[in-house]
């Protein structure tokens, strides 16, 4: 069909966020303040059955997140974080307890439904990319696009592609393949891919966890730029200090329960330096 108006071409009304003429974030002034709770976990456990034996992954987690907030989750490996993220996301579903999904108790939900309302509401972004190695940038951005039966090459689909090319600087690289990326651009066009349905939640398990320190660097940065600048929600797992001190707050997991609330509000020098005492004055 070649009928209606082509918005493909320089449509993205707003400015490219990573540009390097983009002027640079202001140092003070008001942030807008997160506002009512977007997700919630209501006492989750999760027992795991590994071969005769049963594992307690989680003991009965509570948590709430708010609305344009930023919040990491950390631990000691094996401590619970990515069975929790994958329950928060509706990955999977928990022995116990309830997940709250802007609204929708995910455990009362069909698993057509529970499907649907992560398709629409949540970005996943894994440690392992998870890119399909035959598509190209474009492509593999444009999955949940063609996912859901829209032309990624077309109308506000294209548009909507093109600003999260963006965001993540990589404007020219659509054609592409992962194995023709660096691993930093290839974690961009998963967050890429994440965001570009603008899901109400982000959700990013160790995205910088196989990344050197300054392109984890970036990725983070364009993290908490998309949290701070277009008011999304992330929820972020991660061992490593300075990329949980990019959130409003961090929760620490320790086997299968949090242990820990530290908030740390929201800041311009994303200093891991005040986290860093706070986790050592816990023993952590
Ligand atoms: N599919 C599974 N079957 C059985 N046990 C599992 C499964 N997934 C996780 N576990 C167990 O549940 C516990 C929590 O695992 P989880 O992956 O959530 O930890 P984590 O905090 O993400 O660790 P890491 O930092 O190493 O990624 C671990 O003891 C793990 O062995
Ligand atoms: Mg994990």
């Amino acid at each position: 069909m070649t009928t209606g108006i082509d918005y493909t071409a320089g449509v993205s009304t707003k400015p490219p966020l990573s540009s390097p003429t983009r002027p640079p974030l202001p140092s003070t002034g008001v942030r807008p303040r997160p506002d009512g709770t977007i997700l919630e976990a209501r006492n989750l456990t999760k027992r795991y059955r590994l071969g005769n034996r049963d594992v307690d992954a989680l003991k009965g987690v509570s948590l709430k997140v708010r609305r344009g907030e930023f919040v990491a989750l950390m631990g000691p490996s094996g401590s619970g974080k990515s069975t929790l993220l994958q329950l928060l996301g509706g990955l999977d579903r928990p022995t116990s307890g309830e997940v709250v999904l802007d609204g929708e108790v995910i455990s009362r939900l069909s698993d057509t439904d529970a499907t649907r309302l992560r398709r629409e509401k949540t970005g996943f972004v894994f440690q392992f990319f998870n890119l399909i190695p035959l598509l190209d940038v474009y492509e593999n951005v444009a999955l949940p696009f063609t996912i859901a039966g829209t032309d990624p090459r077309r109308g506000e689909a294209a548009a909507r592609i093109r600003e999260v090319l963006e965001l993540v600087d990589l404007v020219g690289r659509e054609r592409n393949r992962p194995d023709q990326l660096s691993a930093g651009e290839q974690q961009r066009v998963a967050l890429a891919r994440a965001l570009v349905m603008e899901p109400a939640i982000l959700l990013a398990d160790e995205p910088t966890g196989n990344l050197d320190y300054a392109t984890g660097g970036e990725i983070l940065d364009e993290l908490w730029r998309s949290c701070d600048e277009l008011g999304q929600t992330i929820v972020l797992v991660t061992h490593d200090a300075r990329a949980a001190a990019h959130a409003d707050r961090v929760l620490v997991v320790g086997d299968g329960l949090i242990r820990d609330e530290i908030e740390l509000g929201r800041r311009t020098d994303r200093d891991a330096r005040p986290l860093i005492d706070r986790l050592a004055q816990l023993g952590l």
